[in-house]
């Protein structure tokens, strides 16, 4: 196991940076490592929504808290204390790494020129939005996925309809971050188009708010009435593929047991293949 001044006493030199995911939103779902991270923490820095997740943690630290299109500032900020001394947590929901501030804080490190020394950088993952939500949902995410965020304030909407035009020819499970916003509202309309174009209207899709926060709300429902439904920018969309179905009122996709096996007895099914019969 990898050693870390988490789990062992922090450095005696130089700042650190703990790049943070604190997972979906309730305590019980953030891993024990992150909490440390918070607690250990001389300034911890995120978005004001997510800093009131964890405030329970924060008591007594500098906080920095700061609003949804300030990612850089943050980013900037959490690097240039580290460079201080301080020992930083920088925290996103979900997983840190995952549409979080991972890849951003490295970006603004590669300009600072860090070169692996000046402070120590961890990065912490998170149950992400998608596990959280295919939990509650059932077993979705079996087979082979494609997450796809909707938001097109940093990629072209048309490379995003080639993503969802590629994860819909080859039958992935699609998990949809971002879907909509007040502004953003036509993406999540053409997505289900395209992914009508490669499967059927019958498809099982499950639509979670607020996985496991306050005012959590879970729909399982088609790709033809998905829309009938709301969605907004605490939601994720998981589309099932060609094989997911409902089981007991969950959505599962198969992994191909079935195929192979008597489930009932555990027996493995001889096919003529494997037996040469004709
Ligand atoms: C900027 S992304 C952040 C993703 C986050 N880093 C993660 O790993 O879950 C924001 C999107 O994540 C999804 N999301 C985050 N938390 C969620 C939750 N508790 N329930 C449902 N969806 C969530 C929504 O699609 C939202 O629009």
């Amino acid at each position: 196991m990898t050693k870390s001044y988490l789990t062992e006493s922090l450095p005696e030199k130089g700042g650190t940076l703990t790049l943070v995911g604190f997972g979906p939103g309730a305590e019980e779902h953030l891993t024990p490592i992150a909490k440390k991270s918070i607690e250990k923490a001389d300034v911890v820095i995120g978005y004001r929504t997510y800093i009131d997740l964890v405030r329970h943690l924060v008591n007594g630290k500098s906080v920095i808290e700061t609003g949804m299109t300030e990612e850089i500032d943050r980013a900037t900020q959490a690097v240039e204390l580290a460079y201080q001394g301080k020992h930083v947590a920088l925290v996103s929901s979900g997983d840190v790494g995952i549409y979080g501030m991972a890849g951003l804080a490295f970006e603004v490190l590669s300009e600072k020129g860090w070169s692996g020394d000046e402070i120590t950088v961890t990065v912490l993952p998170g149950i992400t939005a998608l596990s959280a939500c295919a939990s509650l949902l059932g077993a979705p995410l079996m087979h082979d996925f494609a997450s796809i965020s909707l938001s097109d304030l940093l990629t072209p909407w048309e490379l995003i309809r080639k993503r969802l035009e590629a994860a819909a020819m080859a039958d992935f499970v699609v998990a949809l971050y971002n879907p909509r916003s007040s502004k953003r509202v036509h993406q999540v309309e053409e997505a289900r188009e395209i992914l009508l174009s490669h499967r059927s209207a019958e498809t099982p899709v499950g639509i979670v708010k607020s996985a496991m926060r306050d005012g959590e709300t879970v729909v399982i429902t088609t790709l033809d009435h998905m829309l009938d439904y709301p969605i907004g920018m605490l939601t994720t969309i998981l589309i099932g593929n060609s094989q997911t179905r409902l089981l007991a009122g969950r959505m599962v996709t198969p992994r191909g047991y079935r195929n192979k096996y008597d489930l009932e007895t555990g027996e493995r099914l001889v096919r003529k293949k494997e037996t040469g019969a004709q």
